[in-house]
């Protein structure tokens, strides 16, 4: 099915395809000139170090500026930037005058703690307002956030802070969640605790959410209240050049170790500006737009803080999930802000398939006018129940596909400019180059709708303002992780497979490395199979992501019981279980196996490599693949009639 091109207007800014194309780099610095800059960049791209680029190099600005006060000297301070919603019903209005003033007492709260423009800050919050106060609040000094998913567990959140080296954590007291109100700042006490005298940390910052009881370390901890009560809410902001770090932000690769992603401000926000005014088709002054994703992602960062705020937009920031206090809740939501665009995760969308049509249906959603897609390959299913049930059969769906890595949306649909198709994101947006290619770098021809689309990597084979500027303390890795694969023609591989349809429009079908993609969270096989092996009952472990209706992938693990423990044929349930929680703890609950399968060996190769794609079939319930490369292909035959 082809939706024929949307009925909503023209977009405002003047984007001419053609220049785009025609003369990249000009079409960039016309982007960039549409945010505030303290001093004029005169070149637009240097890319002498490739692949570690530098864009608006000589320019300066500073972010928090961009996405607060110039809104406010335009007269627009009494614009609403945040419709807060709490879980437990509770709500906060917060201007532009507002968030000036509160992000201003917070930068002048970090500068008396001692923080200086290049220190890092882990953030570790819910999805209140000083989530988004703390992040603006280190941009307006030059200091880096690493914003910790809410979700993880204190072993992550430990990794991360060491990582970084974090000066300060800004945490809360606790967090509600489906009605409970749960501890959270235990997690960064138990992340602090080991080798408390080699840690960077000076502070942690908490923020009173539940009012729960928390433990105090006195001259560490500070009550986030009486710092702010007692600092001024003006604040001048020095402008950064362009390539000042903005944040890190931790993903999962291959490895088990995660990869903290560096941002910085010109680029990335040139980008996520420009991205989130055409994709969304955004009319700041009368929009209210909600992009769903916690700002412990990078959607949450790009779509719910830099890219809204620096548009001047009004936005919608909801605290808690989808089915509190009952199923009704985003529908309730969308009608008391009156929500114009709306923007989630296809796993949600399938949620609301499973609860059904009549959930949406007793809502008035005749406000909203555009919808949003992001997080994985959206089924063309649920693709048309998105448009008809939320979208009342008319509205655009834009399916945008970009990574961490890429800092915003990449390949889209533009409402009003290209029609769009149930399942493919379509094409890279203008001043985007990416494409399809086979195993030695060739362009794939589009399909011709005679044989089976052929399937290719998807690459970027142009740099573009909000790639990654590499990983944290480690530039070796982000060449050898994004660039060695296609070196020779210095192309960025996105670790996604993709084709072209006969139209030559792409469709992104998900990660061709050992990186796994539940409920839209990125999850590397080899960070869940070091947390298994941590186990003393374990002495291996292969982890693959099944296809799953829901969530897109569900974890399985496949585990070999260390000898001393007993032959793997009697191992219970209780150790399945406990495998299982150990998961949980060590990174987080999203990324807990779903199904723990004990084996006599796992399938390797000669080489001694794991063959996860057997694995995958039998994850699957599929007859086996091709096996004559195995060293024992009786494995498998054991694999298959065990637990
Ligand atoms: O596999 C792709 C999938 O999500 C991966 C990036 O994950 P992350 O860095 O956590 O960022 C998620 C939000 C941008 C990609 O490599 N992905 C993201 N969007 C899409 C998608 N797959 C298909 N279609 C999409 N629209």
């Amino acid at each position: 099915m082809q939706v024929g091109s949307s009925t909503v207007t023209v977009i405002d800014t003047v984007l001419d395809v053609a220049d785009a194309e025609a003369d990249r780099l000009g079409f960039w610095a016309a982007q960039a000139r549409r945010l505030d800059w303290d001093t004029d960049f005169t070149q637009v791209l240097d890319y002498t170090d490739a692949p570690f680029a530098r864009w608006f190099a000589d320019g300066r600005l500073n972010v928090a500026h961009n996405c607060i006060d110039r809104h406010v000297a335009a007269g627009h301070g009494d614009r609403i930037a945040i419709h807060w919603e709490g879980e437990p019903g509770d709500h906060r209005t917060i201007s532009y005058a507002d968030l000036q003033a509160d992000v201003s007492r917070a930068a002048n709260a970090l500068t008396t703690l001692g923080l200086v423009a290049g220190d890092r800050v882990a953030i570790y919050l819910p999805m209140i307002p000083e989530a988004i106060i703390a992040m603006l609040a280190c941009a307006r000094l030059g200091v880096l956030h690493t914003v910790v998913f809410g979700g993880f567990a204190a072993h992550a959140l430990r990794d991360r802070i060491n990582d970084a080296a974090a000066k300060l954590v800004i945490t809360s007291d606790g967090q509600y969640r489906r009605g409970v109100a749960a501890a959270l700042k235990p997690a960064v006490d138990e992340a602090l605790s080991t080798a408390p005298e080699e840690s960077t940390v000076a502070h942690v910052l908490v923020v009173r959410r539940t009012g729960g009881d928390v433990a105090w370390t006195h001259d560490r901890d500070l009550w986030w209240h009486d710092v702010m009560a007692t600092a001024a809410p003006q604040h001048t902001p020095e402008a950064f050049p362009a390539e000042q770090p903005l944040f890190l932000l931790y993903t999962s690769g291959t490895t088990g170790k995660p990869k903290g992603i560096v941002h910085t401000c010109g680029g990335y926000l040139t980008q996520a500006a420009y991205t989130h005014q055409v994709i969304f088709d955004l009319k700041p002054a009368t929009d209210v737009f909600w992009c769903t994703a916690d700002i412990g992602w990078v959607t949450g960062h790009t779509y719910a803080v830099y890219g809204p705020l620096s548009n001047g937009a009004t936005q919608v920031i909801y605290e808690g999930t989808p089915e509190f206090p009952d199923q009704h809740r985003h529908f309730e939501i969308i009608e008391k802000y009156g929500v114009t665009i709306y923007y989630t995760a296809p796993t949600l969308i399938r949620t609301f398939m499973k609860w059904g049509a009549e959930v949406p249906d007793a809502h008035d959603l005749t406000s909203l006018r555009l919808l949003g897609s992001v997080g994985e390959p959206i089924n063309p299913e649920a693709w048309r129940w998105y448009r008809q049930v939320i979208g009342a059969d008319t509205l655009p769906v834009v399916d945008t596909w970009w990574q961490t890595e890429t800092g915003a949306a990449m390949i889209s649909p533009l409402p009003g400019i290209a029609a769009a198709k149930p399942g493919a994101a379509m094409t890279p947006l203008p001043g985007i180059s990416a494409m399809i290619v086979d195993d030695d770098g060739n362009r794939i021809a589009p399909a011709d709708g005679s044989a089976e689309p052929v399937t290719g990597y998807l690459v970027v084979d142009q740099p573009w303002p909000a790639m990654a500027r590499g990983i944290w303390g480690d530039r070796q890795r982000f060449i050898d992780t994004y660039w060695s694969r296609f070196a020779e023609q210095g192309w960025y591989f996105a670790g996604d497979g993709a084709r072209y349809d006969a139209d030559g429009d792409i469709w992104v079908l998900g990660r061709v490395d050992d990186v796994m993609n539940v409920a839209g969270h990125r999850i590397s096989t080899a960070e869940v199979e070091s947390a298994l092996v941590g186990h003393p009952a374990v002495a291996e472990a292969a982890v693959v992501g099944a296809a799953d209706e829901q969530t897109g992938q569900r974890i399985c693990a496949f585990v070999v019981v260390a000898k001393s423990y007993s032959d793997w044929s009697d191992v219970d349930d209780a150790i399945i279980g406990e495998l299982r929680t150990r998961v949980a703890a060590e990174i987080s609950p999203i990324a807990k196996p779903r199904m723990v399968h004990v084996v006599p060996e796992l399938p390797k190769t000669r080489s001694g490599k794991i063959m996860r794609r057997l694995l995958r079939d039998v994850a699957e319930g599929r007859e086996l693949g091709d096996t004559s490369t195995l060293v024992d292909p009786s494995v498998f035959e054991a694999i298959r009639t065990g637990r």
